[in-house]
């Protein structure tokens, strides 16, 4: 089975993160959130990828993932730069594809439920369902009498409470009906009419409601929430990290080649390589990338990228950028002394 993750978008909610990356590449829990994606999608069989990318960033990704043999997979990209709508980026994979049905996975979304349903069968249109409260934010799907009848983009008047969920199984003829989309209202192809017309033509869209936890983490709060509920569910107790007169509680997740020294860190909580956390008490919840250096602190429900540094802070619920520095001030005059990038957030004590 081959899988096409969308890497594209601007993902301008989490501004200031994603000025220098695609938010897809955000590590939470100590992968990006495309390769859970992409690992799940691994666990079911799936073996060829083929990544789109967009315009910010593309480089980052494919260094990262390169031709997928870390992982034992296949993964080979389409550069699409800013694409016109995810229909405009599907298209982008009709030579990969070629004549096979295959799985759409939007690489911001983390769905833990029902990838089983698109990923095994025959010739077949199907997606996946989720009752939201807030439909206008989604494309949704009118269901009567079992069978999809009505797909609309971010309908202004609600026809339904059932979202569209971020993965897709398409047979090759998404790709004629593609072809004659017009643009919608938002300028975009939209991959929600591309449904629709396969409806209108009278092929059955399979469709299975998740009734679990998923999610489109285009916002920072979203990413907290994702970074919780992955932590709640994949991390392990385990510690390669070099430990001295600390206590590592519960789950706890810590790689090789971080030091932790005279620090409390409570699980569910994740810690990268070559950190350093000294004098400090890590919270439930936590997620830590690479390098990031910990003096003097307490820090919980966070999120905190590779190379960061904080010293002397409390810190809740917050996400810092990587490399990025938060430290307590002692010399005078006192007051917070900032700089702060386009589009940040700061809720000072
Ligand atoms: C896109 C799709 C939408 C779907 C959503 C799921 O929305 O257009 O139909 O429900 O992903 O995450 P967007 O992220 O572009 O707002």
């Amino acid at each position: 089975m081959k899988a096409v993750i969308l890497h594209g978008g601007q993902g301008t909610r989490l501004r200031p993160l994603t000025h220098t990356g695609p938010k897809q590449l955000i590590r939470v829990a100590g992968k990006p959130i495309s390769q859970w994606g992409l690992d799940a999608l691994r666990a079911l069989g799936v073996n060829e990828f083929c990544i789109i990318l967009g315009d910010n960033g593309a480089e980052r990704v494919v260094d990262y993932y390169g031709d997928g043999s870390k992982w034992g997979v296949r993964v080979t990209y389409v550069y699409q730069g800013r694409a016109r709508g995810l229909a405009d980026a599907v298209r982008g994979a009709e030579d990969f594809v070629g004549g096979d049905n295959f799985v759409v996975y939007l690489g911001d979304n983390v769905v833990l439920e029902g990838l089983e349903d698109v990923v095994e069968g025959g010739d077949f249109n199907a997606v996946l369902l989720a009752r939201v409260s807030n439909p206008n934010r989604f494309g949704v799907a009118l269901v009567e009498g079992g069978r999809i009848v009505k797909l609309v983009e971010k309908p202004k008047e609600p026809i339904s409470d059932l979202a569209l969920v971020g993965v897709y199984r398409f047979t090759p003829e998404v790709f004629e009906v593609i072809a004659q989309l017009e643009p919608s209202w938002r300028g975009e192809l939209e991959i929600t009419d591309a449904i629709q017309r396969l409806v209108d033509r009278g092929r059955e869209v399979r469709f299975r409601v998740v009734q679990g936890w998923w999610k489109d983490t285009g916002s920072p709060e979203d990413l907290l929430e994702a970074n919780r509920t992955l932590l709640d569910r994949y991390a392990s107790a385990s510690v390669a990290s070099e430990t001295v007169s600390s206590s590592v509680e519960g789950r706890v997740t810590a790689e090789e080649g971080s030091k932790i020294i005279g620090s409390i860190v409570r699980g569910p909580s994740y810690v990268g390589r070559g950190c350093v956390i000294k004098d400090s008490y890590i919270g439930p919840y936590t997620s830590i990338g690479d390098g990031v250096e910990v003096d003097s602190c307490e820090v919980s429900g966070s999120l905190i990228l590779d190379g960061a540094s904080l010293f002397h802070v409390r810190i809740v619920d917050s996400i810092l950028g990587a490399n990025s520095k938060v430290y307590r001030r002692t010399a005078k005059p006192l007051g917070s002394k900032l700089v702060v990038g386009e589009n940040s957030q700061l809720g000072l004590e």
